[in-house]
């Protein structure tokens, strides 16, 4: 078990900043997701602490270790890839060991390290098999199985479930977790796919443009995002956003004179304007979804389309509707898009000081 922490650390790519003065920390024994767009830096982050890449200047520390000069099969990390690359004509066992041989160690201790691993994944009819006979799914375990058997303090996740089917994902996601909880490693998963962020990590570190713009848990990224970016990346479908000016006479009390965006949650919008404090919104369904449990609907009104996501019996399309926002759901971010404070916090500040 280990503690990352990276410190001020900067990376280019022929010239280009990929990673500008980013400071890190992943707890020990902690489930670590870096989420966030293409091209942001995930796996250029994740492979640092592999030590495939080399900060630019900056420090890189895996428990009481400075790593910056440690080589990568020094570090006691392992790094499980989106492409698993496992060896196509050894056995299932001949793959997962393989590393021990390097190392090695003797037969018989590899034997005994070989069963126990492929009983935490459930491997053990398949020993014996090529990797191509094998499903994603399993595959993808020979590749845990082949990073578990090194104890490492740490491991490092790629995307490693994006080439599996929907439902196969999902197993695997519950799997993952359910590894995490039985070696109590600290686990740092990347992914772009924030409904996996959401279902697996404890805390999410959202990145974009090579910076982070908020660490968290899923609650928390989720209810109180730092910035516009994070409230728009987090939930699908993502956070309304209007610019304030345009709607600034619906709110009957403006003290956010440099707010610059208002955002809320497709779920906090009402269908009915049965509510009396909050915003009203004169609407008309264009498109629905029907997703059983629930219904998301794309509003048209004055101010662009409206996400309503909705719990009651499916509405048809063309119904006019009234939309309804209460003031403690509104989000206020200014110019940056960073965060101001909600309009409940505002009120209380607010209320005159009595005594
Ligand atoms: N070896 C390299 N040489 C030059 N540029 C690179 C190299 N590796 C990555 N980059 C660039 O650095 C940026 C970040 O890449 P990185 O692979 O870290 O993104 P990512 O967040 O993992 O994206 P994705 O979700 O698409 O995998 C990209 O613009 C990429 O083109
Ligand atoms: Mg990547």
């Amino acid at each position: 078990m280990a503690e990352i922490v990276l410190k001020r650390i900067n990376k280019q790519f022929e010239k280009r900043t990929i990673i500008e003065n980013l400071n890190l920390t992943i707890r020990d024994g902690s489930f670590t997701v870096l989420l966030g767009p293409s091209g942001c830096g995930k796996t250029t982050t994740l492979r640092m602490i592999a030590g495939l890449e080399k900060p630019d200047n900056g420090e890189l520390w895996i428990g009481d270790r400075c790593v910056n000069h440690v080589p990568p099969g020094e570090r006691d990390v392992a790094m499980v890839f989106q492409n698993y690359a496992l060896y196509p004509t050894m056995t299932v066992r001949e793959n997962i060991e393989f590393g021990l041989i390097n190392k090695k160690v003797p037969k018989r201790e590899r034997q005994q390290l070989v069963e126990e691993i492929v009983e935490t994944v459930g491997l053990q009819d398949y020993l014996n098999k090529k990797p191509n006979t094998l499903s994603g799914g399993q595959r993808q375990r020979v590749a845990l199985a082949r990073a578990m058997i090194k104890k490492p303090k740490v491991f490092l996740m790629d995307e490693p479930l994006s080439n599996l089917d929907a439902k196969l994902r999902m197993h695997m996601r519950t799997e993952l977790v359910e590894l995490h909880k039985k070696l109590g490693t600290t686990f740092v998963y990347v992914t772009h796919d924030q409904l996996e962020a959401m279902s697996m990590g404890e805390d999410i570190v959202v990145m974009n443009h090579g910076e982070i713009m908020q660490q968290g848990n899923p609650l928390q990224v989720y209810d109180e995002p730092e910035n516009a970016f994070t409230a728009q990346f987090i939930g699908t479908p993502p956070m309304n956003m209007i610019e304030k000016s345009r709607i600034a006479g619906l709110l009957p009390v403006n003290p956010h004179e440099s707010a610059v965006y208002v955002g809320f949650r497709p779920e906090k919008v009402a269908l009915s304007s049965e509510l009396a404090d909050g915003v009203h919104i004169d609407g008309v369904i264009v498109t629905r979804q029907v997703f059983g449990a629930e219904t998301v609907y794309q509003v048209q009104t004055e101010f662009g389309l409206i996400f309503v996501r909705d719990f009651l019996k499916p509405r048809h399309t063309s119904s006019v509707v009234q939309l309804f926002v209460a003031l403690s759901d509104l989000h206020f971010f200014d110019e940056q898009g960073r965060k101001m404070e909600r309009m409940g916090d505002v009120h209380a500040l607010d209320e005159p000081v009595r005594g």
